[in-house]
């Protein structure tokens, strides 16, 4: 017999595996959406119990993929092209395109990218201003299977929703009967890589940032793995580099040793230039 009801005993267990895994916090009132993930999942896994799914995904070295293909059902992958907008640009104009014309190199981090339409957004805007081949973009995110769609440049045409720049738009993203192909060699701009930010190791392999983009995705941790996240973006900043966060989120409460900045209606985190 199957019994894959989440109980409240099993709803703690296993959202604090996903909490300490991935660092997706859930609460109480979300505990029917986590049920259906987790059953949906459980079940396509041949699992008859969660409990039995619970023990699998803690304890068995094999359990990797399975809890990849978790991860890929929890993770909230809304995004879309030009989202955000104002910073974007601002985070070329003011940031990116001083230091090329200053004779460096700037390294951008997309630091939960999604299925891309972010770091693709950056890439126009980079190309725009002539400097693409000047700049090093990495985009990341601990879902893989957003990863793949983001590689692969195709996209649902909700993506494209809101386009305050039409000439870019027109030139990158074209429309077809499956959606939006991207056109080009925009994507393979990017350097496309699978990170967990709770990875500090990981975090710490990615060298050091003029630029951080981490938008929409700290909302679903918790204040102290927001702090301890937060920690590690700003050791990856380089003297004088900008962190982005959404414009919804604030780091002010963290008291993070970066500074915020206002600059013509858009906040940003600037590590000093020492
Ligand atoms: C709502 S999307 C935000 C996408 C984009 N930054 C934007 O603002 O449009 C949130 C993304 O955060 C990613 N994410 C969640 N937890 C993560 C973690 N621990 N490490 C890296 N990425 C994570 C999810 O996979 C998802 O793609």
């Amino acid at each position: 017999m199957t019994n894959l009801e989440l109980t409240p005993q099993l709803f703690a267990i296993l959202s604090a595996l996903i909490e300490e895994r991935v660092g997706l916090s859930y609460a109480s009132t979300d505990q029917a959406l986590l049920a259906s993930k987790l059953a949906g999942r459980a079940s396509e896994a041949g699992f008859e119990s969660l409990l039995d799914y619970y023990y699998f995904l803690r304890y068995d070295p094999n359990s990797e993929s399975e809890f990849e293909a978790l991860v890929n059902a929890l993770v909230v992958n809304e995004t879309f092209f030009f989202r955000e907008f104002e910073p974007l640009q601002l985070a070329v104009t003011q940031f990116l395109l001083p230091l090329v014309q200053a004779g460096h190199t700037p390294r951008v981090w997309c630091a939960a990218c999604s299925t891309g339409e972010e770091p693709l957004s950056l890439a126009m805007l980079l190309d725009q201003h002539g400097i693409s081949s000047k700049v090093e973009l990495v985009a990341t995110d601990v879902s893989t299977a957003a990863l793949e769609r983001a590689r692969a440049g195709r996209h649902g045409r909700r993506s494209l929703r809101h386009v305050p720049v039409p000439e870019l738009a027109a030139k990158w993203l074209h429309l077809d009967d499956d959606g939006i192909r991207v056109v080009g060699d925009l994507g393979r701009t990017i350097d496309w890589r699978y990170v967990n930010l709770l990875d500090s190791t990981a975090v710490r392999a990615l060298g050091g940032f003029d630029v951080i983009l981490c938008r929409n995705v700290l909302i679903y941790f918790r204040d102290q793995l927001v702090s301890q996240v937060v920690q590690c973006l700003q050791e990856r900043l380089r003297p004088g580099g900008a962190l982005f966060v959404g414009v919804s989120e604030s780091l002010m409460r963290f008291g993070a040793a970066l500074e915020c900045e206002e600059r013509g209606g858009v906040f940003l985190y600037r590590k000093s230039q020492l």
